[in-house]
């Protein structure tokens, strides 16, 4: 993949520490874009953008004035962002009612928190600098805004509600989002990943990881982050992608437990 339009500008990767986010900002680095990763987690985090040349800032997504301050941050020493990749996000199970107790309020609150609103709070301000910057190419693109939806936005399993809500969230989101922007020649799409192997996934049995593979109609196993990378590589390359929804998923289609 050459992304030649973007080589040398600025990419934001959210989640960028560890998972699917660290996978894409290596991806943008090889292809020779400017890296900066937000996250919470310092210590993966500074080690990863140190690797890859690139700038760590500690961002909680979920809190909009922390957004702004790694946002000027990044357009203060590498300048104004092109891509945003929006991968953080957090998993917390509990059904609607559990044990004769109605969901907690404050683990749904912090999951469409950070999964949703983050996304959003990192999408909206990458998008102000973004319309601020000099077209580019022939057809004057000014940036691409990528997110990170999952599967469960469509299929959740049970226990997975707030999760499921946060993830749909962010699908209805796209649309509109490109809609917005259309005009000032931003592009915005968004990923739904299956079961990627992380490290989320990564500290579960190895048996279990291999049944969880071989629900995947094909191919039979967990996804790869590089796979992930890959189509996120793709969406910025090809200028044709926009306002839409990709699941990368194998195929599969997950049961309610
Ligand atoms: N791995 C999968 O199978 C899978 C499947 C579907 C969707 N997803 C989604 O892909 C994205 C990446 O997942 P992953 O598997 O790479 O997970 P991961 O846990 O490896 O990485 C997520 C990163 O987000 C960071 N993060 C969490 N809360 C944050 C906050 N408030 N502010 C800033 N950073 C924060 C974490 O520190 C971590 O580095 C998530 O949105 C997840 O929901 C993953």
């Amino acid at each position: 993949m050459t992304l030649a339009l973007w080589k040398g500008h600025v990419a934001i990767v959210t989640g960028g520490a560890s998972g699917l986010g660290a996978a894409t900002a290596s991806a943008l680095a090889q292809a020779g874009l400017k890296v900066a990763l937000f996250d919470l987690g310092e210590e993966k985090g500074i080690a990863h953008a140190a690797a890859l040349g690139g700038m760590f800032c500690r961002v909680d997504v979920a809190d909009p004035a922390s957004v702004k301050a790694g946002m000027d941050k990044v357009v203060a020493e590498l300048g104004a962002p092109r891509i945003m990749v929006n991968c953080a996000g957090i998993g917390l199970a509990g059904k609607t009612v559990g044990r004769g107790e109605a969901h907690s309020f404050e683990m749904f609150d912090k999951t469409i928190r950070v999964n949703l609103i983050g996304s959003f709070n990192c999408a909206s301000q990458a998008a102000a600098h973004m319309i601020a910057a000099e077209p580019l190419g022939p057809d004057g693109a000014r940036g691409v805004i990528i997110n990170t939806a999952s599967v469960a936005a469509y299929d959740g399993q049970v226990g997975q509600i707030a999760y499921s809500a946060s993830k749909g969230g962010i699908v209805g989101m796209t649309l509109p989002m490109a809609r917005d922007l259309a005009d000032k020649g931003i592009r915005v799409c968004t990923i739904a990943p299956g079961l990627f192997l992380t490290p989320l996934l990564d500290s579960l049995p190895e048996d279990v990881q291999r049944s969880l593979g071989a629900q995947v109609p094909f191919p039979s196993r967990l996804g790869a982050p590089a796979e992930y990378a890959k189509l996120a590589c793709h969406i910025v390359d090809n200028p044709m992608l926009n306002g839409e929804v990709i699941r990368l998923d194998g195929a599969i289609r997950m049961a309610p437990r």
